[in-house]
């Protein structure tokens, strides 16, 4: 757990991020939350597209899609409330079928899950015998089930190459999956999915904005179409991201991804200037200071899993916490 998140107060924690007078308003909720956390011993994982008010108020752990992961693997606490989206929660449980995972709204999806089922994967399997399926943790129990092996963008390049043939078949993010196959010489099959966030960057705007602010670095995430990368000076996960410019302290950058990144790591970062362009994901933006306050108090909403499609599920991201990124 973070010793941030359990002894500073919480003016402390957010002097500098939010105004004062939204830490004055925020603080009772926080406290609130720290004595939930505490009754029920529950611990909060947030992932790096939250607000600050939770990343940096009442998140114990945070991190990327394979970080909390790995976190929920390990945690010892009787309750995970996921501060993410549902596919996050679903793996939580996935990897720790013992806990109770809950998460403040069951309708905080992402459109990459909503583009492919364990059906969809069964037909692939049957147009291409023989040829391993890696899918993307982005998408539901039910096709993680139904998979070889899970990636994430943190691992993807490694996770493909790890399994030895020369063909793949990469579920459900054509981007990214375009992106590994930049990186490899495996050949790749797609699927046409696609982040209702990162699909709407275009190289064109990204050229124009270096035009604008010249010496601006720019980094992606590897959800954006293959011109938005191209124009990148760097591309990774968001954990990835957040080390680019805690490690390079560029003047200026442009993360181009999801609108609170910036946020978040601003705070952390006050050497560099963050700039828009920038897009919210509706999806993570369901997930509310008071939205957890609510789930811990009522332990709502828990997050089941059938157990035959969580073992299955469960073989495909432990398989894939084994390989090294
Ligand atoms: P990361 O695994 O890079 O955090 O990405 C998750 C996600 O949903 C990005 O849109
Ligand atoms: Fe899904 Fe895109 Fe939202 Fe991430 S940003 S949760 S991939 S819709």
């Amino acid at each position: 757990m973070s010793p941030a998140a359990t002894w500073m107060s919480p003016r402390e924690r957010l002097d500098g991020i939010l105004p004062d007078i939204e830490i004055a308003a925020l603080a009772p909720v926080i406290q609130e939350i720290e004595e939930l956390k505490e009754s029920r011993n529950a611990v909060v994982l947030a992932h790096n597209y939250m607000t600050p008010d939770i990343y940096h108020g009442v998140a114990d752990m945070k991190g990327d899609s394979l970080a909390l992961a790995r976190l929920a693997k390990k945690t010892d606490a009787e309750v995970i409330l996921m501060a993410g989206v549902h596919f996050m929660a679903e793996t939580a449980k996935i990897v720790n079928q013992r806990k109770t995972v809950l998460i403040p709204d069951m309708d905080a999806g992402c459109s990459l899950a909503d583009a492919i089922t364990g059906a969809d994967v069964r037909l692939l399997r049957e147009r291409y015998p023989g040829v391993p399926v890696v899918t993307y943790v982005n998408t539901s129990a039910e096709v993680k089930a139904e998979a070889d092996i899970c990636c994430t963008s943190g691992n993807a390049v490694q996770v493909v190459e790890s399994l030895g043939t020369d063909r793949v078949i990469f579920l459900p993010d054509q981007f990214l999956g375009q992106w590994v196959a930049g990186q490899t010489d495996i050949d790749i099959i797609l699927w046409e999915g696609s982040c209702m966030v990162h699909e709407r960057f275009t190289g064109e705007e990204l050229r124009v904005y270096r035009d604008m602010h010249p010496g601006i670095q720019i980094i992606a995430h590897p959800e954006c179409p293959s011109d938005v990368l191209e124009e990148a000076d760097f591309v990774g996960s968001t954990a990835g991201m957040i080390k680019w410019v805690k490690t390079e302290q560029p003047r200026q950058v442009v993360m181009v991804t999801e609108c609170s990144m910036s946020d978040n790591v601003a705070a952390e970062s006050p050497e560099t200037e963050f700039t828009q362009p920038c897009n919210l994901c509706p999806h993570m933006k369901r997930i509310t200071l008071t939205g957890i306050r609510d789930s811990l108090r009522d332990m709502k909403h828990e997050v089941i899993v059938d157990p035959t499609v969580a073992e299955q599920a469960s073989a495909s991201v432990e398989r894939m916490l084994e390989v090294r990124a």
